[in-house]
């Protein structure tokens, strides 16, 4: 079996061990939590963390890292598919958890997963505290206000409008380039990555994120719902924000290029063998959803 795909059998398993039994009472948040965590998804993160961590030869287990950043993506998709966000009714093929479930139980489980990351994180690396702290505080930097949720309030606050690019720029590393970003630090400081020069990671990081909405972007022109799995045509129809607002869609093709050449550039100059990362990369650019 190919290596990535047995990468994220490993993820989906740690997944299932990690989360809350969803017998435990309230079981219909702790089924929810299962349902939007276990109904499929790319694993991109996870396979980040993971990735970046076996470019070097450390015994830290980059998976618990993994599963933190996945719970966190999750609580994130399902409070933008909620009525007052996106109000998206599928996601991964499936009825969206407000859909499936009810409304309240869709922004408590969210809630709940946002919580149950850090926890995850806490006690998987206790003995290793400064590692455990490092995972900690670039996790919540890139979720919160600085990040992530930055890019989700400005993109609700612009839907309808005339957006500048500087503005596109702003959400789009905000929601989603943040997370992805995140997801390679993580893998580095589990590598325990002390040679690297710190800014170059970063820059991938936000190169690889900002290809990553560009491409999501470009899926909802492109694509159907069929092979996605979730609306397409949507960003369009409701007048959400999408780079093709503001570019045509041959410009966002060719950002988008640019975006995956200059992480291509940044992965040959990085000082360690990252042949698994830009083959992954490689799988990502051609991805259909
Ligand atoms: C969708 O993310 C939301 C964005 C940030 C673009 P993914 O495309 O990674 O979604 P899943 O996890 O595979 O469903
Ligand atoms: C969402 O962006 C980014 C998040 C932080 C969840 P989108 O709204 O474009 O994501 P999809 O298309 O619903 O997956
Ligand atoms: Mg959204
Ligand atoms: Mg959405
Ligand atoms: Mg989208």
């Amino acid at each position: 079996m190919d290596y990535f795909q047995s990468l994220k059998d490993t993820v989906n398993s740690a997944i299932l061990e990690y989360l809350p039994n969803a017998q435990i009472k309230p079981t219909k948040l702790h089924q929810a939590m299962h349902y939007s965590l276990l109904n499929g998804g790319k694993r991109v993160r996870a396979l980040f963390v993971c990735i970046c961590a076996k470019l070097f030869p450390q015994n830290v287990d980059p998976l618990p890292a993994a599963i933190a950043i996945e719970l966190i993506h999750a609580y994130s998709l399902i409070h933008d598919d909620l009525p007052a966000m996106d109000d998206s009714p599928t996601r991964r093929g499936k009825p969206s958890c407000h859909v499936e479930f009810d409304e309240a139980t869709a922004i408590l489980a969210g809630d709940a997963l946002l919580t149950e990351a850090f926890l995850v994180l806490s006690n998987a690396y206790k003995k290793n505290p400064p590692l455990a702290l490092a995972l900690i505080g670039e996790l919540s930097l890139a979720s919160g206000s600085r990040g992530m949720i930055a890019g989700q309030q400005e993109d609700i606050d612009n839907e309808g409008l005339a957006i500048s690019k500087e503005n596109l720029e702003f959400i789009h590393e905000h929601k989603t380039a943040r997370l992805i970003q995140c997801a390679i630090k993580m893998g580095f400081l589990c590598g325990d990555y002390h040679h690297i020069d710190k800014h170059q990671i970063k820059l991938l990081g936000y190169h690889l994120g900002m290809a990553f909405q560009y491409q999501d972007d470009l899926l909802d022109v492109e694509s159907n719902e069929e092979i996605l799995g979730k609306p397409t045509q949507s960003d369009g129809q409701f007048d959400k924000l999408n780079a093709v607002k503001v570019y045509s869609v041959e410009e966002a093709k060719t950002r988008l290029n640019d975006f995956f050449q200059s992480a291509e550039i940044l992965m040959d100059e990085l000082e360690v063998d990252t042949t698994s990362l830009q083959t992954y990369v490689e799988s990502l650019r051609q991805r259909k959803f």
